[in-house]
């Protein structure tokens, strides 16, 4: 049921099971962090595979030294500068925290989430949360409460109704490893944005290393219709012209009478408001029975770079 009962949420969560909770990036199947029980149901519901951690949300980062230790400078400078928020820190963890949290490694992912309901939540309860993106495994992140309502029906006793989350692409990751800071998953907040805080960072790329950061498994965040990432798009458009074609576009609309569906992310050129409306759109895109997605590549900077890594992977075989 969509609601806004955080009372009921609570109890739920209390009795290890499982909610939706808002947040500013995408809706998150939630959890007691502290609970196995709770924390199985999650990989259970989503078929998500084991070897693929979770990410625990803290109400405030006054709570990183119960779960995280021996944190890195870089990450101090983070977690200040951009929490609540969008940015989510791989640490050591704290030996309490559960493997099945971690996958078995010894660092934990964590971030404080900038939602005023989920915070008010978090305030209400004594532990924090587990909370992957609430969809099945692989597909299309939900920004809004009927996106999970579609996926989960009523295996979810709440979602919890927040509006249309605000960034709408999953939080940026950044780990320490070996005392290097490398960003282990593109996101929401730009690498520039992260630059201006602890100066220069890399893109962590490893195709043979995914299970680094599982969320840069290639497939990923993808629409049940194949996708195509394209620069020129009428140009794309003639190489499907039998097809049923739905576009994704930046800024421009394009005239052709071939095209069923379009979506125009950003009238303005506006790169944060393309990443808040990408997984929507995608969303409706994938409803309409098309043979085709032809999605136009953004600009490689800012968020365009995490919007084009979005699309990159949704168009994987
Ligand atoms: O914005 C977000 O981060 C959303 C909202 C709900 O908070 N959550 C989210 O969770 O995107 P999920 O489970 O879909 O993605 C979590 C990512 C995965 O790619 C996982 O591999 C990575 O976090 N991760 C978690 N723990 C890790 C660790 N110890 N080391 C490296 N990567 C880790
Ligand atoms: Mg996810």
């Amino acid at each position: 049921m969509i609601s806004t009962d955080l009372n009921k949420a609570k109890s739920i969560l209390q009795s290890d099971n499982l909610i939706a909770i808002p947040t500013e990036t995408v809706y998150g199947l939630a959890g007691n962090a502290f609970s196995d029980e709770a924390i199985n149901k999650i990989f259970e519901l989503k078929k998500r595979p084991r070897f693929n951690p979770l990410i625990v949300h803290l109400k405030s980062s006054d709570d990183l030294h119960t779960i995280a230790q021996k944190i890195p400078e870089e990450a101090i400078k983070l977690a200040e500068a951009f929490w609540p928020g969008p940015l989510t820190l791989v640490l050591k963890k704290q030996s309490h925290i559960s493997s099945l949290i971690t996958a078995g490694k010894d660092t934990v992912a964590v971030r404080v989430p900038n939602h005023p309901l989920t915070l008010q939540l978090l305030n209400l309860i004594d532990f924090p949360l587990v909370a992957p993106s609430a969809n099945p495994f692989g597909s299309i992140s939900p920004t809004s409460a009927a996106h999970v309502f579609n996926y989960f029906k009523n295996e979810l006793e709440i979602i919890l109704d927040g509006g249309a989350c605000e960034r709408g692409i999953e939080s940026t990751i950044v780990g320490f490893e070996d005392g290097v800071s490398q960003i282990y998953r593109l996101g929401s907040v730009s690498i520039e944005e992260i630059k201006q805080v602890i100066g220069n960072i890399e893109v962590f790329h490893s195709e043979s290393n995914e299970i680094m950061s599982p969320g840069m498994l290639s497939r990923h965040y993808a629409p049940k219709t194949k996708t195509v990432l394209v620069d020129d798009v009428e140009k794309s458009i003639n190489q499907f012209l039998n097809k049923r074609i739905g576009l994704l576009m930046f800024k421009n609309k394009i005239t052709n009478t071939k095209i069923i569906a379009q979506e125009v992310l950003s009238e303005l050129g506006d790169l944060n408001e393309s990443a808040q409306k990408l997984y929507a759109s995608l969303h409706r895109l994938d409803h309409l029975n098309l043979d085709i997605i032809i999605a136009e590549k953004f600009p490689d900077f800012g968020l365009g770079r995490s919007i084009n890594d979005r699309l990159l992977r949704a168009t994987k075989p």
